[in-house]
């Protein structure tokens, strides 16, 4: 098992490397990056070209560990105790029928390995990652309700995206192969677009990285724009037909770039380019 990039998603020289480096050592791969460096995106592309299904377990602030090993459905089990019904009262007898399965015990049970992805885990609180080490260490956990001891059949491959909003546990991070997803750079980034615009104009798309990498330069910005933004901001440049010359400004200098709204999500940063290109009209 070998991953080499995809014809949709431009994988870089160590950014492989590392998948393959946690496929060797059967560890979690924990991908940090910028929100839209395709960290999400890598785990779809990993799984395709390994042909393995994924499954995914998104994290939101209130998730807990548990939930993505089984939860206990009581309210539904006295809902049927509650029913006149034979099928129910049969239904009821047995706890198992009330254990709904989390993704980790479907990813540990699955006929062939799957692709797990853990999607954005500093989302949840601090206790989250600790709670998770020893089901992916040993690879089982224990059903309290029915004795019995789920085990992996097949390890996954399991990714851990972070867009590093809180700090990960040192245990946690023992246990997993670390990768950050760089920025790209203008030569990857060109690659990246191709991907999606194959045959987008070279003068549009050359003047738009420009503008692009221009904004994000700028010092002292709230967000910078990140690879799905250029993207958004492209499709926007392309199906608006907006000619070269609105990206590109005669004297060098910086211009309001068109449809801005598609690289820049607040106030303040749209103020504070606002006020770059003042400043360089007037100290001509
Ligand atoms: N290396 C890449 N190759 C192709 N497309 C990419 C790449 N990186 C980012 N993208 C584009 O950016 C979008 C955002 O990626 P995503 O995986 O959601 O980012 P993240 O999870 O890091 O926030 C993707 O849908 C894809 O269109
Ligand atoms: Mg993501």
């Amino acid at each position: 098992m070998k991953f080499q990039g995809s014809d949709s998603y431009i994988a870089t020289q160590d950014l492989m490397l590392a998948v393959n480096a946690s496929i060797t050592l059967t560890r979690p791969l924990l991908i940090k990056g910028e929100p839209g460096t395709g960290k999400t995106m890598l785990a779809e592309e990993v799984a395709a070209a390994l042909k393995m299904p994924l499954l995914q377990w998104h994290i939101k602030s209130t998730t807990k560990a548990q939930q993505g090993l089984y939860e206990y459905d009581a309210v539904s089990r006295l809902r049927d105790s509650q029913l006149a019904d034979l099928d129910a009262s049969d239904r009821v007898k047995d706890i198992r029928n009330y254990i709904v399965k989390g993704v980790l015990w479907q990813a540990f049970t699955s006929e062939q390995p799957v692709v797990l992805l853990i999607d954005e885990i500093d989302k949840a609180d601090i206790e989250f990652p600790n709670d998770l080490l020893r089901e992916i260490d040993r690879m089982e956990f224990y059903v309290y309700e029915t004795r019995e001891l789920v085990k992996a059949r097949h390890r996954p491959l399991v990714f851990i995206t972070s867009n590093n909003e809180k700090e990960l546990p040192d245990a946690f991070l023992r246990r997993c192969f670390f990768h950050y997803i760089r920025f790209p750079d203008a030569e990857t980034m060109k690659a990246i677009v191709e991907v999606h615009f194959p045959g987008i104009k070279k003068e549009l798309l050359g003047a738009a990285m420009k503008t692009f990498f221009d904004v994000r330069g700028l010092p002292g910005l709230k967000k910078k724009p990140s690879t799905s933004e250029l993207l958004d901001w492209l499709k926007l440049l392309v199906a608006e037909d907006i000619p070269l010359e609105a990206l590109q400004s005669k004297d060098e200098k910086v211009a309001m770039p068109p449809l801005v709204g598609a690289l820049l999500k607040n106030e303040q940063d749209v103020t504070l380019f606002e006020k770059l290109v003042f400043m360089q009209r007037h100290n001509r």
